[in-house]
């Protein structure tokens, strides 16, 4: 059997910033180094070469010193890194649905990786203002390889890729 690698760049570090570690996706990507990072006025990261878009996409997140950014060619990308520690219970139905927080009640993790996958699907998303948490939903834990579903007129079907590193948990989305 053969693993197909991720069709993305990511990077994780504690002693580079998000913007560093960004562009150095960014050009493994592009395969270029003239690359420029600015943002959206949405504050959404967007890559640039020579003023024009570059034909790439990216997303950055930080997290108790930890940086994280993730690049892909062609498709849009949204990370994010949390720390692999409970969330409380009594916080989940602000992001859960009962549903998830019923699959949560079975490995308590699940939480930070259902928020991290949220907010990532959430920076990926095209048009993220229309989207709130409760409206992405994460199914099929028992798959071992969850995926997110949300609303269907953002026609896109979210792909989802989950990472632990030194005690913490990353989620890629890519559409
Ligand atoms: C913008 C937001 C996604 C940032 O997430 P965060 O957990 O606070 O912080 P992170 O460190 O993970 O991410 C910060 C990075 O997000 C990126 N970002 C900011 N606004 C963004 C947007 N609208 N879309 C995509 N990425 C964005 C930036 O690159 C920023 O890093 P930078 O300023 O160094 O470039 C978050 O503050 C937010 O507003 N979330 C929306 C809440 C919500 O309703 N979520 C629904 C999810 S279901």
């Amino acid at each position: 059997m053969t693993t197909a690698a991720p069709p993305f760049v990511l990077l994780a570090s504690v002693g580079s910033t998000g913007r560093q570690l960004a562009l150095a996706a960014a050009v493994r990507v592009l395969g270029r180094r003239d690359v420029e990072l600015d943002h959206e006025p949405t504050g959404r990261p967007r890559l640039r070469v020579a003023g024009s878009p570059a034909g790439a996409d990216v997303s950055i997140s930080h997290c108790g010193g930890l940086a994280v950014a993730a690049a892909v060619r062609g498709r849009r990308i949204g990370v994010d890194v949390e720390p692999l520690a409970g969330i409380p219970a009594r916080s989940w139905r602000y992001f859960l649905t009962d549903a998830e927080a019923a699959d949560c009640c079975a490995d308590t993790l699940r939480a930070v990786w259902a928020w991290t996958m949220k907010e990532a699907a959430y920076k990926a998303a095209a048009s993220p203002a229309a989207l709130h948490f409760r409206q992405i939903a994460v199914h099929g834990w028992d798959s071992g390889a969850p995926q997110v579903r949300w609303p269907a007129e953002l026609t896109l079907l979210p792909e989802v890729f989950i990472r632990r590193h030194a005690g913490f948990a990353i989620s890629v989305v890519l559409l």
